[in-house]
Formats: structure tokens, sequence, C-alpha cells
């Protein structure tokens, strides 16, 4: 799908070109686009009022086909709320459901001419930036193992373009919203892969394949070397895998030069990235395997804003590691009852190989911190079941030892709508992972698990260091409520969180 934005002089009065899409906003007071195409109509807008239960609600919808009087092939008049309550994360869902609306319709073109009416903080330029977001991250679809009946499947809308007075600065606001889009395509892309296509060598590739042209320093670290340097927590759960396990090193320096011992030192995510965890010898069930292929989306996540912030060239210096590994049950398996011996030094008694993702994180962490100190550290992971009973489809956990650092990050999320709840930490949590035999064990009891998991990263993190923990396990796909703006099971959670709080806080 092509978005594209163009002058009102551009355009003519006719409404040639496909769909006419315009707005208005509760009570149906329609807006000065939707005014000039319902006189050119001869009120076909006005007529069809009177014949439905459109008021301009968030959401609703009120199509004319076939207007006489112009040449569009309808008139699609949405709905967009009160004036005041617009917002970029409202105008998104908007740009979404417009074009989920034009599928359905089987329309290959539109324009869509929606003006920031009275009353909205909202800029003429931000409001046609974000309809375009919306609208392309809609477009997103993961086709590309079907086979048959291609055309059930076949989006029709090609060309999107957006009415604004405002050209120059909404195609500013649009480049760094596009970088953003790239990177969230491509964490769908990694977590909709199956794991037999995507397992830890081909996503090394893959990552190294997008970001070294982007102009990203990416190092790839096989078994070979981390054995070397003594990852053994990580390569404890790549062990019973006839895949080699990986780690890559991704670094941005947009920012000031690392001599500057303060200023240059980099943020650093690290994203946990279990191509497939069936649970090991502790084998899953196989309910809970399924979906597994996407125990890899933290590491998606790290690699997806190492592009989107390349793509958009920010100021920033940032590091991305993560430990890509595939958690399998053959004969040289790890097994509960092992005692693995992680990078930082530290032992780990491992009672249940289905909680790898913290063993994969802690040499992780450990690597990251060593070789960058940096000035803040955030991982992401898919660590627990425990989260998703806890927040569900709406909340990814936070854990941090850092306060400062946790509003950043919850205000980064309401501003993008990807939005993360504070969970605690507490030496009384942490009492929960003492090993009988070792410095820790990998699990905790039966209850707060996302919190005993949070405990054991924690046990990995430097005095010095300001980190956050995120799980987001049940936010990272789609088994809850599809939402307007994601059509696929991976929704790409965190790219624009992050991206977010790059641009607020760190960038120079
Ligand atoms: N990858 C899972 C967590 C998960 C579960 C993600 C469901 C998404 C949906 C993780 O490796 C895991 O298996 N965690 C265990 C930990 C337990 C053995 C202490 C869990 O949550 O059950
Ligand atoms: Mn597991
Ligand atoms: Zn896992």
């Amino acid at each position: 799908m092509q978005i594209s934005f163009v002058a009102p002089s551009d355009v003519t009065s006719r409404g040639e070109g496909g769909t006419w899409v315009v707005g208005a906003v509760e009570g149906s007071a329609l807006l000065p686009g939707a005014v000039r195409l319902d006189k050119a109509s001869g009120g076909a807008l006005t007529r069809g009022l009177k014949f439905s239960r459109f008021t301009g609600k968030p959401g609703q919808m009120l199509e004319v086909l076939a207007p006489s009087g112009i040449k569009a092939s309808r008139l699609l008049l949405v709905g967009l709320g009160k004036a005041e309550a617009l917002d970029e994360k409202s105008l998104e869902t908007l740009g979404a459901q417009i074009v989920g609306r034009l599928y359905t319709a089987g329309e290959s073109a539109a324009n869509i001419e929606i003006d920031v009416p009275k009353g909205s903080k909202v800029k003429k330029a931000e409001l046609a930036a974000h309809l375009a977001f919306g609208a392309k991250l809609k477009s997103y679809a993961f086709d590309k193992y079907r086979t048959r009946n291609l055309d059930e499947y076949e989006k029709k809308l090609k060309t999107v373009r957006i009415v604004t007075s405002d050209l120059a600065a909404a195609k500013k606001a649009h480049a760094g919203l596009a970088a953003v889009a790239e990177g969230i395509f491509l964490a769908r892309d990694l977590v909709n892969e199956p794991p037999n296509v995507l397992y830890p060598a081909e996503f090394a590739r893959r990552a190294k394949a997008q970001l070294s042209r982007l102009g990203v320093k990416v190092e790839i670290l096989g078994e070979a070397e981390m054995k070397k340097q003594g990852f053994g927590a990580l390569l404890g759960v790549g062990q019973g895998s006839a895949r080699e396990s990986q780690l890559v090193v991704m670094q941005w320096n947009g920012g000031p030069s690392s001599k500057n011992k303060k200023s240059g030192k980099p943020i650093a995510l690290v994203g946990k990235g279990v191509c497939f965890d069936s649970g090991g010898l502790s084998i899953k069930v196989g309910a809970g395997m399924q979906g597994m292929k996407g125990d890899m989306a933290g590491a998606a996540c790290v690699t997806a804003t190492m592009l989107a912030l390349a793509t958009r060239k920010a100021r920033v210096n940032a590091v991305g590691v993560i430990g890509l590994v595939e958690n399998m049950p053959d004969g040289g398996a790890f097994r509960p009852d092992d005692v693995l011996t992680s990078l930082s030094g530290q032992t780990i008694e491992v009672l249940n190989t289905d909680a790898e993702g913290r063993l994969v994180l802690a040499d992780a962490l450990t690597y990251t911190q060593r070789r960058f100190k940096p000035k803040l550290l955030i991982d992401l992971a898919t660590l627990t079941g425990a989260i998703v009973q806890t927040l569900g489809y709406e909340h990814a956990g936070i854990f941090s030892n850092d306060d400062h650092l946790v509003q950043r990050v919850q205000a980064a999320g309401r501003h993008t709508g990807e939005r993360v709840w504070q969970l605690p930490l507490d030496p009384f949590y942490d009492k929960m992972i003492r090993s009988k035999i070792a410095d820790m064990k990998n699990i905790g009891g039966a209850n707060s698990g996302a919190i005993t998991a949070a405990q054991f990263l924690q046990r990995f993190i430097e005095k010095d260091t300001a980190w956050a923990h995120l799980d987001i396990a049940g936010v990272a796909w789609q088994d809850g409520e599809q939402k307007p703006t994601i059509p696929s099971w991976g929704t790409g959670w965190g790219v624009r969180l992050l991206n977010q709080l790059v641009k607020e806080h760190y960038e120079a």
C-alpha cells in the first residue's frame, strides 16, 4: 500500500480517485472537507445521515456508494468523536479503521481529507502523519505461506492519499513514524515466522542483513565463542537443540562520541530470543506449546527498535543484545537438577527447564553491562505465563530498580498506547529463589511467578545500572482481542514505546 500526502490544491473538487474519506465530530457536525463533498454530491451525506445511526462517535462510519454529481466511487464519512479527545493514538486507530473498511469494500484507492476540528490541540501535520501511520500498520499481512485462494486474502487497496494543507510538516512528521512502522513490520515478521524457518542462526542472519546496511554494527557470537567466554546459562538452554545458539550484538552510534565518558554511554536493550520453547525436558503440554515460536518477541522488539532508530538516524547511542536459542529436549539437553555456571560466575540450580528465558537473559545482561557500561538497561522478554494471568493482554509488566526510569517508560507507553504496569521487587520474593546447593534456583514457588522471574534477573544487574525488565508475554502476540492497528498474530509490541522513550529523553 502506497501512502502519500497531497495539498488541497492538488485534488479536484469532483472527487476523483476512488473513495473520499471525510470526517465529522460527535453530534454529526461535518468538517469542512465533508461539507464540500456533501455539497458537490447534492447533499448525499446529509441525506444519508437521516437513514443512519451515525452520530460522529469514534469509529462510526457512514458509507454512500456511487454518489451522484461527483466522480468518487464512494463517500465514507468517519466519526472522530469529541474534538478535545483527539490524540495521536485515536488518529492511528482511525487510520487503521478506515483502511479496514476499505479492504472490506474492495476499494483500490482513497483520498482521506480530514480537517483538524475546532477545539482540538492536534496540529494539522500531526493529524495527517498519525492517520497515515495507523493506515500503514493496518496494511501489514503475513501471507507468505498461503498458496491457495490468494484472491481471498489480497488487499485491493493500493493507493492512499492524505490531504493536508501543511504538506512539508506532515511529510517530516511522517518520516519518523514510517521508520517505526518499518521496525514494527520487522518485529511482526520475526514473531510470525515459523520456528522451522526462523531458528537462532537464521534470526541472526536476518538481523545482520537488515541492520548493517543502515550503518548498525552487527556482531554474531556462536557457541564456540560463548563457551570460551563462559556463557554457561545461555548455552545450557540451547544444548538440547540441533540448532546452534547465537548472541547478536547491535550497535547504533548516532549520538555523541563514546570517548565522551558520560554523554557517550549508550542505552542498552536486551531481548529474550527463544526461537521455540518446547519447555525442554520439563516439556510443555500440547496446548501450552502452541505459539511458542513467538518466544523470541523480546529479541524481535530489540532488533526492530534498532532498525527504527537507525532508519530515522536517531541522535542516540544504542546497543541491542539478543540471546537466541531453541529450548528442546534431546539426549544432550540440560536437566532439572543440573547446576549451570553463568557468565557472571553465579551458579544456578535448574529445577525446571521451562524457566529458560531468565537463563538466556542472565548471560546477555552480564555481557551487556560488562562490555558497554550502559546508562540504562531495558530488557524485554516473553518471560512468564504468570504475567498473562495477572495483567492479561492490555499491559506489559514492568519491574525496575529505578523509579525515575519506570515513570519515563510508563509515560512513553501512555503516549503510544503500549501500556505498562509496575509490579514489585522485594527481598521477600528474592528469598523464594534461594537454592539448597547453588547461588540460586531458576524457579520460585507456586505463586507470584512473574515477580520471582524478575528477582532472578535482578541478581544479574550490577549495583549502578539503572534497569527495567518488561515482561511482554501477554502483549507480544494476540491471543486476546484483536486491536485495530494490529492485523496479525505478532503485534510488534514495544517498538513504538521504546522509540518514544528515546525521542523524549535520550536524543542529543
Ligand atoms: N515462554 C514461557 C512464558 C510464556 C507462557 C510466554 C505463556 C507466553 C505465554 C516461559 O519460558 C515459561 O515457560 N515460563 C514458565 C515458568 C515456570 C516454569 C516457572 C511459566 O510461565 O509457566
Ligand atoms: Mn519456558
Ligand atoms: Zn520461554
